[in-house]
């Protein structure tokens, strides 16, 4: 079973996503959490940028053990000094280093050459591996980049010593036949690669990031930068949650390994969408709040008698609590018993016939039936009977 490492971008590129500011303390606080969820390494931040960041990437280096800590660099001098003077109090501090490599990004961006842009990958390597015992090289913008050329750089940035080498769908342009395809003539062009961790990094504009990440896994990566609830950029990166859920679910399929907690998604996730304001559209994967709500008659039949008929993970699994059964216009008698018996009622026959005639009226006319309408239901049936 191979090992895929999960590496958390949430302080970095999640907090990238507009609108959002977390103070500090938040940063902290969520590092401390990630560090619960027990993910591989979080980015913490982007140290040149502010002496916020730079603040909260040492704090986080300083106070928050177990997962590697991970500083953002541009492969400039004063960049990669700055992110080493933040990481460096950290049990296992990591740089991570980043240039553009799509032509794109060369001549309209950084106004520069493809030989220019080799040159500062090699250096900005060297001297990240100078200060820091990891260092990950990001080619950014690298699936809309000459394959050729990407791997003289990789090849550069392996030779010059970084230990993982990060694939950025930095616009989140491929898909994921494409990009395992990509990823295997890259590995076949730098074999040195099969020596180092291959990464991948992928952003949601087609609402591929997940998929993509996962065809990455297919063909060897063994690190995947996810951010929790897929924010970050634009439409965010991949999700945390949906990544490793996918992991663990399918892990018959992939052979692999992940060392995540994932009893801590539901709370991780909350903590993250109550500091940053981004709410959890109630039907997304994993941790939405219908995740593992059943409204359909037959649904609920089905998981009443055996959850795996239509559950494939279980809501303890995600660290959910609370009923998984939702009382609405389309449920069935099973499921009304199901809940009037924890409630304390036990109704049988003609009566729970009646209860449910009763039922079915009031959830036509309301969006959920509460608990206080059960009790009026039963009390009554109850009553009469
Ligand atoms: O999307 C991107 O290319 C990035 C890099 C810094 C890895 O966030
Ligand atoms: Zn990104």
């Amino acid at each position: 079973m191979g090992y895929v490492q999960i590496f958390d971008t949430t302080l970095r590129d999640g907090e990238q996503s507009p609108g959002i500011n977390l103070s500090v303390e938040e940063k902290v606080d969520v590092a401390r959490q990630l560090a619960r969820l027990k993910v591989d390494v979080i980015e913490a931040g982007f140290p040149i940028t502010s002496e916020g960041d730079f603040e909260s990437v040492s704090r986080i280096a300083a106070e928050v053990k177990g997962p590697t800590i991970a500083g953002l660099a541009r492969v400039y001098t004063e960049d990669i000094e700055r992110a080493w003077e933040a990481v460096k109090w950290a049990e296992r501090p990591r740089i991570h280093t980043f240039v553009g490599t799509s032509d794109l990004h060369i001549e309209h961006q950084m106004r520069s050459n493809r030989d220019e842009v080799l040159k500062w990958a090699r250096q900005g390597v060297e001297l990240s591996k100078s200060l820091s015992p990891e260092v990950e090289f990001s080619p950014m913008d690298a699936t809309r980049t000459d394959i050729g050329y990407l791997a003289e750089v990789v090849a550069a940035a392996v030779e010059a010593g970084a230990d993982v080498i990060n694939v950025a769908d930095t616009v989140g342009y491929t898909t994921p036949v494409e990009f395992a395809r990509f990823l295997t003539e890259l590995q076949e062009r730098v074999p040195e690669l099969r020596e180092r961790i291959l990464s991948v990094h992928c952003h949601d504009d087609l609402g591929m990031a997940v998929a993509n990440s996962l065809a990455g896994v297919e063909v060897g990566a063994r690190q995947i930068e996810v951010a929790v609830n897929g924010i970050g950029e634009r439409a965010g990166n991949a999700s945390l949650e949906e990544v490793v859920m996918a992991l663990k679910t399918r892990g018959d399929f992939y052979g692999t390994e992940v060392g995540v907690d994932t009893r801590q998604l539901a709370n991780t996730s909350r903590l993250v969408s109550n500091l940053t304001g981004y709410e959890v559209p109630p039907n997304k994967a994993v941790v939405g709040r219908n995740a593992f709500l059943h409204e359909s008659g037959i649904h609920q039949d089905g998981v009443l008698k055996d959850r795996r008929t239509f559950e494939i993970m279980t809501k303890e699994d995600i660290g959910v609590e609370g009923s998984n059964i939702f009382l609405g216009k389309h449920s069935g008698r099973h499921a009304l018993k199901e809940a009037l018996g924890e409630l304390g009622y036990t109704l049988e026959g003609d009566v729970l016939k009646r209860a449910f005639r009763r039922f079915k009226e009031i959830a036509d006319t309301k969006k959920t039936v509460t608990a206080a309408d059960l009790e009026a239901i039963a009390a009554d049936e109850v009553g009469s009977f």
